[in-house]
């Protein structure tokens, strides 16, 4: 390309940002590329509860864009941190340098977390902070001189992200096909616990299937709890359709983990910061693993932001145990950017000073009742809810799975709702300011999607 022909974008910016001059080259992930050109779904503004789109329409959204905008859209406080800091200083390589943000985000976050899970490692997505995690449990069992636990365990239906690691321990069969031949090699997967023949309908945590965990035992057994260096868990499963673990179920695992000195990860990139009706899903089940992980609403999706939060001992082995120099060799171009910082703290700063994790829990009840409402509507199975997430189940058309969930889907964004549909399942999990008419709103265009969709 010549330097004339870059198009003079200070002119046209406004034009571009509501009609782009062309879809052909952005290759969308995670997208149906082909049929998302034909029949394009634009957003080109965001405010509190709601998207604009292209055609000048307000979208509520009741997913929070994608699990992460956990305060609502553009909020002022968030924004304008960004931009002061942008102002100040754009960036600061986070190798042998600092600058004061990033440790005082970490500060910030080890305060929120429970028992000595206070060290902060940061990257820039949930995928990033799942592989961060993987790659430190290894180094903590070299240092430890324990190093043939390198196996890990991850979950049936599990999503961990999209690199290598989070790949190669989650267990979504679609995403792990096209890559499989160079997947991690040492993984194992217990089973999930979804489970509609015991657990259909069930408002909040499912009462049958805590004894699944017991597998966890099997692998122990076949292959040595020698061998295992961590088992990672999503606390509540989301991509894969909102699977809330049985009561007792996570409980289960940590005891198992506890017998056999295993680390447990919960990947909380989704659950974290109020989503479940608690700060963390950790507090709010009320068991405690030895990293988290987190992305999303760490900077309310502001700036890409990823951490892995450990135990003091894991760091100490690291760090403490190790000669001088660099403890671990890993790390981000962008790790605790600037902006990402800034972000951050500012979107704490919101939680806190609005209550929102508080008010996720106190709308819980009504959240659930709407979740619920849908009960009896054409082709659902089930429905569940946890915290500020809810699921609908519909039954897959024979032949046609996935289908019937991306017509209601579209459905739904047609008349001013956005959801997410995964496989058949219709996903909630709108921003904590939601407010009691705009559920009532999300629940009547469901109702009435399910009612068109067939
Ligand atoms: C539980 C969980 N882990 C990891 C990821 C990956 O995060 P990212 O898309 O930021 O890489 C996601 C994304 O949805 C997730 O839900």
């Amino acid at each position: 390309m010549t330097v004339t022909s870059i198009p003079d974008t200070a002119s046209s910016a406004q034009t571009a940002r509501v009609a782009p001059p062309s879809l052909d080259e952005l290759w969308m992930p995670f997208t149906a590329n082909r049929a998302f050109k034909r029949a394009p779904r634009m957003l080109v503004a965001a405010k509190d509860m709601h998207y604009t789109t292209a055609d000048g329409r307000q979208v509520l959204d009741a997913t929070a864009g994608m699990w992460c905008v956990n305060a609502g859209h553009c909020r002022e406080p968030i924004t304008a941190a960004i931009r002061e800091q942008a102002g100040v200083m754009d960036y600061a390589p986070p190798f042998q340098m600092g600058h004061p943000l990033a440790f005082e985000l970490a500060q910030q976050l080890a305060r929120m977390l429970p028992g000595d899970i206070d060290h902060v490692f940061f990257g820039n997505s949930g995928s990033e902070a799942v592989d961060t995690a993987l790659k430190i449990a290894l180094a903590y069992w070299q240092a430890k001189g324990e190093p043939q636990r390198v196996r890990f365990i991850g979950r049936s239906r599990a999503y961990h992200g999209v690199g290598f690691g989070g790949t190669s321990v989650g267990g979504i069969e679609a995403n792990r096909k096209q890559f499989a031949a160079q997947l991690l090699p040492v993984v194992d997967h217990l089973p999930h616990t979804h489970d509609l023949a015991r657990n259909a309908y069930t408002r909040g945590q499912p009462q049958h299937g805590a004894e699944l965990a017991n597998v966890l035992e099997e692998l122990v057994a076949k292959h040595g709890a020698h061998t295992i260096a961590a088992v990672i868990i999503e606390p509540v499963a989301g991509s894969t359709g909102v699977l809330i673990p049985p009561k007792g179920y996570l409980e289960r695992v940590r005891e198992i983990c506890d017998a056999h000195g295993i680390l447990l990860i919960f990947d909380e990139v989704i659950t974290g910061f109020g989503r479940v009706g608690a700060s963390f899903a950790t507090e709010k089940f009320n068991v405690i693993p030895d990293m988290i992980t987190l992305a999303k609403g760490i900077t309310n999706a502001t700036v890409p932001m990823g951490a892995v939060c450990a135990r003091h001992r894991i760091y100490d082995t690291v760090v403490n145990g190790a000669s001088a120099g660099i403890e671990l060799f890993h790390g981000y171009t962008y790790s605790g950017h600037p902006l990402a910082a800034a972000a951050g703290l500012a979107t704490l700063d919101v939680y806190r000073s609005e209550g929102l994790f508080e008010r996720a829990a106190s709308l819980e009840s009504y959240w659930e009742d709407a979740v619920h409402s849908l009960r009896g509507s054409p082709n659902v199975i089930d429905l569940r809810n946890i915290g500020l997430v809810g699921a609908i189940e519909l039954d897959p058309r024979p032949g046609a799975p996935g289908t019937r969930g991306f017509e209601t889907f579209v459905k739904c964004f047609e008349a001013g709702v956005l959801v997410r549909s995964t496989a058949d399942t219709i996903a909630l999990s709108p921003p904590l300011i939601v407010e009691r008419n705009q559920i009532d709103q999300m629940f009547e265009v469901l109702g009435r999607a399910l009612r068109t969709v067939g």
